[in-house]
């Protein structure tokens, strides 16, 4: 049998996210006993008979259907886009139902997380609207509690209800010291609580 992982699933066009995925992937693996594994979607296409090639030419392998199956916990990653979720990885999302019909999510831990270029251009509303789909799912909402006290510290990105990233403006602004450390804190928590969950079933 495979170690177990945390599937982290994102999407980025510019790369915020990505980097976002990349520090919640070191905090998973910081926890013995479980590993991350990045995932991503494809971007939609106006041209709708158009299909991308199965492997993208860089980055992250597109998301499976079996690497959600079979995940131990999620985080899933989005941009702002007008206050809720980008439509790549809603239309990816959209593409679950078997995995709904059987249960296969159902109890499993999963945590938001989100980038904006503006203050406050909705990363509460994207985070909070990204849990819906998961608690049809079944999933168990996992957010960062206050004993990171970044939430506390942070001027810009970083929430109760999961990690986020100030982009600026023109997008160009890097993910902050604060902003990282709520990343890797959100991993290590989804990483534990994952481990301790599939403990509880091995007995
Ligand atoms: C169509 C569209 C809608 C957007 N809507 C918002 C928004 O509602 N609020 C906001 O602050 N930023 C918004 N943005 C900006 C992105 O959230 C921001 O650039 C983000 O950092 C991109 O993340 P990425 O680097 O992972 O692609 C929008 C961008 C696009 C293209």
């Amino acid at each position: 049998m495979s170690q177990p992982y945390i599937l982290i699933l994102y999407y980025s066009r510019h790369g915020a996210t990505r980097t976002m995925a990349e520090q919640i992937a070191a905090g998973v693996e910081s926890v013995a006993g479980i590993e991350a594994r990045l995932r991503t979607v494809p971007n939609l296409s106006y041209e709708t008979e158009a299909v991308a090639d199965e492997i993208p030419e860089s980055g992250d392998l597109y998301c499976s259907s079996d690497d959600l199956r079979y995940c131990s916990g999620l985080m899933l990653g989005s941009p702002t886009r007008f206050g809720t979720m980008a439509s790549p990885l809603k239309y990816f999302l959209e593409s679950t139902s078997t995995l709904w019909m059987n249960g296969a999510l159902i109890d499993k831990p999963a945590g938001v997380f989100t980038s904006t270029s503006s203050l406050h251009g909705g990363q509460e509303a994207t985070l909070l609207s990204m849990m819906l789909p998961l608690l049809h799912q079944g999933m168990v909402l996992t957010g960062v509690p206050y004993s990171e006290t970044e939430l506390l510290n942070t001027e810009s990105g970083g929430t109760p209800y999961g990690a986020s990233h100030l982009a600026g403006k023109d997008s160009q602004r890097p993910v902050d010291k604060s902003e990282l450390q709520i990343c890797y804190a959100q991993g290590q928590r989804i990483a534990t609580l994952a481990t301790t969950l599939l403990k509880g079933q091995a007995q």
